[in-house]
């Protein structure tokens, strides 16, 4: 078959989607109207034509602005089963999936309407469409460490709907041993722990390092200038640590590097265990996990049996219990 058929006939899996970063501009403007909200937007392709950013924070700004429109339980409900359903038609059987509540708890919504309104989306779409899910509520990190606490007590009565933490925003001074405290009682808790260290950032290489050794992380999100450490990559290997890299975003090295350097095929090369996914689709060319990964076969110049030993680093990565990832 083509490439773009193999990859679509290929089971996949996705663990570093922001579902807020699939709420694409169709929906927004949808639920604006339902909300009686106006967007300072004519149409769908002025909104689009918006989405113009060159780093992390600015990417942010633009982000964080679009999910305003999220108010109420179905709202929360119709984004989680709209990725959901998108990521199915792709072949998608499994997905872990990041959620912002601070950012909703800031508006006045409520934890129970934002893991509610998810929670039902998942149970719909795995009813439905056969597709499984998880959810990990993100720290916002450039937030203060008190939110962050208030947040994670809001969301322990509802720990049962949750698999993990982790950590996302923006890096620059909110390094992650600020969340030390927090990490610790959500594994005391029960659930799994992972941090975005987006590439190129300030003190990348330290981040990576506190990460896996102070805050012990099942995964890393990202991690790319974890190649610039032999050290790290070591001390990645030895934990078997999976990296969910979004090569979108986050596909190339170029901050302390001569040339470019490719983030996929640089840490294949190291050994390090990658998967793929698609980050915050809506506003990256509304390009979901097939897209992503034909792109990726050739800016990193995979080999099918790259390809597929990813495939399957993708479902070894679950946080699930080892009978249901044998049975997937
Ligand atoms: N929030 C949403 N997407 C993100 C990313 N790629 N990095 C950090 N924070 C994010
Ligand atoms: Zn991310």
């Amino acid at each position: 078959p083509t490439l773009a058929k193999f990859i679509h006939g290929l089971p996949k899996s996705e663990y570093h989607v922001h579902l807020e970063g699939t709420l694409e501009a169709e929906m927004k403007f949808a639920l604006a109207k339902r909300n009686g909200m106006n967007l300072p937007f004519a149409d769908v392709a002025a909104m689009k034509a918006s989405y113009q950013y060159h780093d992390l924070p600015s990417f942010l700004a633009i982000y964080y602005d679009g999910m305003k429109v999220l108010q109420k339980e179905p709202d929360f409900y119709d984004l989680a089963y709209a990725y959901l359903a998108k990521a199915a038609s792709q072949n998608v059987i499994y997905a872990e999936m990041f959620f912002d509540p601070q950012e909703h708890l800031k508006r006045g919504v409520t934890m129970a309407d934002v893991i509610g309104g998810i929670t039902r989306a998942r149970r719909d779409a795995e009813s439905k469409l056969g597709i499984r899910s998880q959810l990990i509520l993100c720290f916002v990190r450039d937030l203060s460490a008190e939110s962050a606490m208030a947040t994670l007590d809001a969301a322990l009565p509802f720990k049962a709907d949750l698999v993990g933490v982790g950590l996302d925003s923006d890096e620059a001074g909110n390094p992650p041993e600020k969340f030390r405290e927090h990490f610790a009682k959500a594994r005391a808790n029960g659930l799994k722990v992972t941090a975005h260290c987006d590439v190129d950032q300030t003190d990348t290489l330290k981040n990576i390092r506190t990460v896996l050794t102070d805050l012990k992380v099942d995964r890393i999100d990202h991690g790319g200038n974890i190649v610039q450490s032999t050290e790290l990559v070591a001390i990645a290997k030895e934990r078997g640590i999976y990296f969910t890299v979004c090569p979108t975003f986050s596909g190339t090295l170029r901050r302390t590097e001569k040339m470019p350097v490719d983030v996929v095929r640089a840490m294949l090369d190291a050994g390090l265990k990658v998967t793929i996914s698609s980050d915050d689709p809506a506003y990256m060319g509304s390009e979901y996990i097939d897209g992503v990964l034909i792109r990726a076969v050739d800016r990193s110049r995979l080999s099918k049996a790259e390809l597929i030993a990813m495939t399957r680093y993708g479902f070894e990565a679950a946080w699930l219990p080892e009978a249901d990832k044998a049975a997937m």
